[in-house]
């Protein structure tokens, strides 16, 4: 490879060798075994494209009035629209990311830059290492904030009335996170969070936990698990700015029993009940709850609930501009791209961030055009075809006097299922709880066999610790709220049963 990237995916080889392990592994990783990480990327490899055959368009023209999709003119490409009413030169924004000082020191002021360049929105992480003040006055780029609900919420709200002080344009409510997700890799490197500049004189990020990261140990000090609906209210109450909710993977305790609604569909509706502006469908780059969904393969449904009363955007393994048209074409307004804007600032600096995202435009508009799309409008659903497209496994539901369109997909598309793992899991660790040893089996033995009593006893206390995070991650405060619609299993896909 030589020194100048042709792609996104370059510059994280370039990031890896720039930044200290202990970075990296940071900015890289995922929770737990990272199923979801590999997934959120692989998902989009299994997505391709339909070049409209004449016949198929007739058929389509016929159906719902599409044109031919060929010989069109391409020789102007706009990829030009608004976000919340801000113009912007392409639906790609910059994701909220943490601590940016730790991939280059000037940070988020060089981010906010290059999106400044680009003429793209940044978003701005609760947990940055520039203060609100700072980004805001290094450049004219639009801005969205995002937040994290801390137990001391005058904290929050004191950065939300920063955040709009400072002509920031919208919050962006993460709603995935009462607690941080298992990063395994910053556990093993004891990872140090530097002091948040924002917080400077109101809360220390200095945590002593000699076990793992002090990261971990900040944010269960901090982050409010008790966060729910009504606290969006709660929101609204001390803000005018628009207020998007990021990480729609959560699950909705009351309607979980009714058979078939799919849990996008619920947050869509609440979402919409309690007033959000829009919906971000994430998975914080599967940095939470493991095994949950590809984003990509959550996307449509949200979009099919949400029936364009607000925006939905999008975000999780874009890495390149077909990424971007496949996610606009299965209905998303916009995208977020979290890693790859890091991984350039951390090689090149401004330069490198920019370069990303000028990268990915200038992608995007070689698929609109090679696709026959000049504009944005003309990217629809018939562009691509998924994989329960391939298998011609839709399926009807009549759900609460709409008929919505559920695939029948074995790639976790039906958003609120968690997977077998947490099964097991739940398996042992409720053994556990019991006393049964035995029945886990294998790792306990394992665990004895290296560290004695105290292995066994680790085995045992680390399926519990992950059993409960996979709870609070889950929405289950208790073991009664696990119920069979949490998971599914290839049978479950065989039988297109839902
Ligand atoms: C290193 C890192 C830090 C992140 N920090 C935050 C954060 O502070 N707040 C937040 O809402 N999401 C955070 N996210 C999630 C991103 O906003 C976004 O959802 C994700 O990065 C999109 O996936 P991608 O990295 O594959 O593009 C973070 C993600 C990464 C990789």
């Amino acid at each position: 490879m030589g020194d100048e990237p042709v792609n996104v995916k370059e510059y994280q080889i370039l990031a890896r060798q720039a930044l200290p392990k202990m970075y990296y592994d940071y900015f890289a990783g995922g929770s737990e075994d990272q199923h979801t990480l590999r997934e959120n990327v692989a998902a989009f490899q299994r997505i391709t494209f339909t070049l409209l055959s004449y016949e198929y368009a007739i058929l389509q023209h016929a159906i719902n009035s599409l044109r031919p999709r060929i010989l069109v003119d391409v020789s102007k490409i706009d990829m030009s629209t608004t976000i919340l009413g801000y113009k912007t030169s392409a639906p790609i924004m910059i994701a909220p990311t943490a601590m940016h000082k730790l991939a280059h020191p000037e940070g988020e002021v060089l981010t906010a830059k290059a999106a400044a360049a680009c003429d793209v929105i940044m978003g701005l992480s609760f947990s940055s290492t520039c203060t609100i003040e700072e980004v805001a006055s290094s450049c004219d780029a639009v801005r969205f904030f995002q937040l994290y609900v801390y137990k001391r919420r005058e904290i929050s709200a004191l950065m939300v009335k920063r955040a709009e002080a400072n002509r920031f344009k919208a919050i962006l409510l993460t709603v995935d996170t009462p607690k941080l997700g298992r990063r395994e890799a910053d556990k093993k490197n004891k990872m140090i969070a530097p002091q948040l500049k924002n917080f400077e004189g109101l809360v220390s990020t200095k945590v002593d936990d000699s076990d793992g990261s002090n990261l971990e140990a900040f944010a269960a000090r901090s982050l409010d698990p008790s966060l729910s609906w009504k606290d969006i209210a709660w929101l609204k109450s001390i803000t005018k700015l628009p207020v998007l909710i990021k990480g729609v993977l959560t699950r909705e305790d009351d309607v979980i029993y009714i058979l078939n609604l799919s849990l996008c569909f619920l947050v869509a509706v609440k979402a919409m009940e309690v007033g959000v502006e829009g919906i971000i469908v994430s998975n914080h780059g599967a940095r939470q709850l493991d095994y949950v969904p590809a984003t990509i393969n959550a996307l449509e449904e949200v979009v099919l609930a949400v029936q364009g009363r607000v925006p939905v955007h999008f975000d999780g393994g874009i890495r390149r501009g077909t990424d971007v048209f496949k996610a606009l074409a299965l209905g998303a307004q916009a995208v977020l791209v979290g890693r790859p804007v890091v991984f350039g600032l951390a090689a090149k600096g401004e330069y490198g961030a920019r370069r990303v995202i000028e990268m990915l435009k200038d992608e995007l508009e070689l698929t609109m055009a090679l696709s026959g799309c000049p504009t944005l409008n003309d990217i629809t659903r018939n562009h691509v075809r998924t994989q329960s497209d391939n298998r011609h496994c839709r399926i009807n539901y009549l759900v609460a006097g709409s008929i919505f369109n559920f695939n029948d997909d074995n790639d976790n598309l039906m958003i609120f299922m968690c997977t077998y793992p947490f099964v097991r899991i739940v398996d042992a660790a409720q053994k556990c709880i019991v006393l049964d040893l035995n029945t886990v089996g294998r790792p306990v033995v394992f665990g004895l066999a290296a560290k004695g009593e105290y292995g066994a006893r680790r085995v045992i206390e680390m399926l519990k610790d992950e059993l409960e995070l996979t709870m609070a991650l889950s929405g289950c405060p208790t073991l009664n709220d696990i119920t069979r619609n949490h998971v599914r299993t290839q049978s479950d896909n065989r039988h297109c049963r839902m």
